[in-house]
């Protein structure tokens, strides 16, 4: 999503004033944490160095956010996903004042789905305990892998027997609905140690799993080290794994219901489902998008900046676009198609052509008036949808 003005704070602001509670309701909202105890080197998601002097402020302009926007807008969530950075990198104390000042600050009574990302290294009992009990219903945990020596290649702050351990306090706190996040396509990474991540997986029985392909994300440690050959990536391999993460996880019982996505069947994301659907979001926090109608908008991309913009009464609004039908058309094709419903057939009336050539390639099906990738077409899904736009 690319944001192309960047008006000062107090234009900024005029953002918020177009909706005047006569629109539906807000029905998902995101908030950006950007803690992290540790960086990752190919990650590429706003986030800095956990600053514990830092934490408290943050947390109260997160909620004074909160506060500038149900003056303007009517929001009455179903679904809220904090993710990050690393929302537990939080003590058990903030994410407390956080989620009572939602409790206080919201109308929560339609909310079915609150998530949070959580990192292996910092979940614990106490932690785990206080999120179930006010509320949140979904964790969201990065595991990435079980093997210890890809992790240190990742730096991740844990290991694998951490991340199980964590895994299991989730579940003893009384998480029922639990994600692993898992990456393929690792420097060094073989086929069987990604089918032992996966088999491994499996066995805890977690409902959800996303498995992301490793993308060398321009201004990481790892697009550096790529480009001067360092690390190696090989697309035959990366599509070798996919195939297989299609495969073991179908096979036991997860449906593939995005691309990176599989769930067991109720058990599916309903707030990125939103997202894919096209719905209105609000973002909450540093670098956090929002897209009510026709216009989105980005926060500033920095906390510190953030936070005093927003404790001073200011919005923290650094740049907004208004969308066309066109751009949010176009959007919506490139993200339905990613997903097992796929897309109607009449959104891609005027790329008939394309659809029949790749139909007759085996990447395009038709089911029930709506075309959808096939497994060889899900390889190739960027590609796809950038012909067919
Ligand atoms: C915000 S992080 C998750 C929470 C927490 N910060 C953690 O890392 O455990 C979201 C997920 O995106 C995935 N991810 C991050 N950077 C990626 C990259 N460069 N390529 C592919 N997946 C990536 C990882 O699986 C990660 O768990
Ligand atoms: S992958 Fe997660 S823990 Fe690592 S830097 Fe990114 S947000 Fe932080």
């Amino acid at each position: 999503m690319i944001l192309n003005s960047r008006p000062p704070a107090s234009a900024a602001a005029d953002a918020l004033q177009f909706n005047d509670k006569t629109t539906d309701p807000i029905r998902h909202v995101y908030v950006h944490i950007p803690f992290c105890a540790r960086i990752c080197p190919y990650c590429a998601f706003y986030k800095d160095l956990l600053d514990r002097s830092q934490t408290e402020r943050f947390c109260k302009a997160i909620l004074r956010e909160i506060e500038q926007h149900v003056l303007k807008l009517d929001i009455a969530p179903r679904t809220i996903f904090f993710g990050g950075g690393t929302p537990t990198a939080l003590t058990t104390a903030q994410l407390q004042f956080l989620l009572d000042g939602f409790h206080q600050r919201l109308d929560l009574s339609a909310l079915s789905e609150w998530t949070i990302e959580a990192n292996p290294g910092s979940v614990s009992a106490r932690k785990a305990t206080l999120l179930r009990n006010l509320g949140v219903n979904r964790i969201s945990l990065g595991v990435q892998s079980w093997n210890d020596d890809l992790l240190k290649i990742l730096g991740r702050e844990h290991d694998a027997n951490q991340a199980e351990k964590s895994f299991q306090v989730l579940r003893h706190a009384g998480f029922a609905n639990i994600n692993v996040d898992l990456m393929f396509g690792l420097p060094t990474q073989t086929a069987v140690q990604w089918k032992a991540t996966l088999e491994k997986t499996i066995a805890l029985m977690p409902e959800h799993v996303s498995a992301y392909c490793l993308t060398y994300e321009e201004d990481t440690e790892f697009f550096l080290r790529h480009a001067r050959g360092e690390l190696r990536s090989n697309a035959d391999t990366e599509a070798e794994l996919f195939e297989m993460t299609m495969s073991i996880l179908e096979e036991a019982g997860y449906q593939q219901y995005e691309i990176s996505n599989y769930a067991r069947p109720g058990f599916s994301s309903a707030h990125n489902r939103a997202y894919w659907a096209g719905e209105d979001y609000l973002g909450i926090g540093p670098s956090a998008f929002s897209t009510v109608g026709m216009r989105r908008w980005q926060n500033v991309p920095d906390y510190r900046a953030y936070a005093g913009r927003v404790l001073s009464g200011q919005s923290p609004i650094s740049g907004t676009e208004e969308l066309t039908a066109r751009m949010k058309d176009t959007e919506k094709i490139s993200l339905s198609l990613r997903t097992r419903e796929g897309i109607s057939v009449e959104s891609l009336a005027s790329s008939s052509d394309q659809t029949l050539e790749f139909i007759a390639l085996g990447l395009l099906q038709q089911s029930n008036g709506n075309f959808m990738l096939t497994r060889a077409g899900k390889l190739l899904a960027d590609s796809v949808a950038e012909a067919l736009l």
